[in-house]
């Protein structure tokens, strides 16, 4: 058997407990992945707690879960690039609280070999929201970006990826944070009245990247 963490009633973290499972077997054009680390984010805590539960009702024990950090141990037939022993990094829909996640090898990323575990299982969800939100309004060199939150965990990425597309990036947060903004490249501002007003934020451009 396999270990995977699931909940079975509506709470907080400690409605969490194990369960047992048939261990994976990795098919055509899957990755087996031993997991090293999960990120833990806003959406599972929502669905831990209830949030959802009157548009999204599940099905008790309900498992968790949807980035990872681990090893390949097993590789399905049809698959190139990947072998057992690759440390690897990607998405996986409500099962990466587990030993083991099952995954297609085109969604998984290299683990870049300095990274430690625990950043890597946590970048998947943050970095390609904020690769999504930035790519939408189509960020470019020379642009000025408003970025929310710039302190959080999608923010921190987006304030990265932004200056390392060339853009001049403002970010609200709390002043405690303001100091790690300046780390990233960031020019930090508080949140409160008259913020809209003082900041030009990028907007979004047409398909030919004019101004829109
Ligand atoms: N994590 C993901 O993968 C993911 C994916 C898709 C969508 N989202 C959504 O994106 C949002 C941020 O997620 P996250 O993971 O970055 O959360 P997070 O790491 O908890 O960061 C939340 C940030 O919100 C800021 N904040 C607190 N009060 C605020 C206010 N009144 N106005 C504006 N900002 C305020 C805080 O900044 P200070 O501490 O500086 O005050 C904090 O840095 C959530 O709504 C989440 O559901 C997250």
């Amino acid at each position: 058997m396999a270990m995977a963490i699931a909940f079975s009633a509506y709470g907080g973290p400690d409605v969490l407990h194990p369960i047992d499972i048939d261990p994976p077997l990795a098919e055509a054009g899957q990755v087996r992945v031993r997991v090293k680390a999960a990120g833990v984010n806003p959406v599972d805590v929502k669905l831990r707690r209830g949030d959802f539960a009157a548009t999204m009702p599940i099905k008790f024990p309900c498992r968790l879960g949807n980035e990872y950090a681990g090893i390949i141990d097993q590789v399905g037939d049809g698959v190139a690039g990947f072998v057992t022993g690759d440390e690897v990094l990607g998405s996986a829909t409500g099962q990466a609280y587990a030993e083991y996640v099952l995954v297609n090898a085109a969604d998984v990323v290299r683990k870049p070999a300095d990274m430690p575990w625990t950043v890597a299982g946590g970048l998947p969800a943050v970095g390609q929201t904020a690769y999504t939100a930035l790519r939408q309004i189509a960020v470019q060199p020379g642009d000025t970006v408003l970025i929310h939150a710039a302190a959080g965990g999608v923010g921190t990425m987006a304030v990265q990826l932004a200056r390392l597309w060339g853009a001049t990036v403002i970010g609200t947060a709390s002043e405690h944070n303001h100091d790690y903004l300046r780390s990233l490249g960031a020019i930090p501002v508080a949140y409160g009245d008259g913020l809209v007003a003082s900041q030009s934020p990028t907007r979004p451009r047409d398909r030919n990247g004019a101004s829109a």
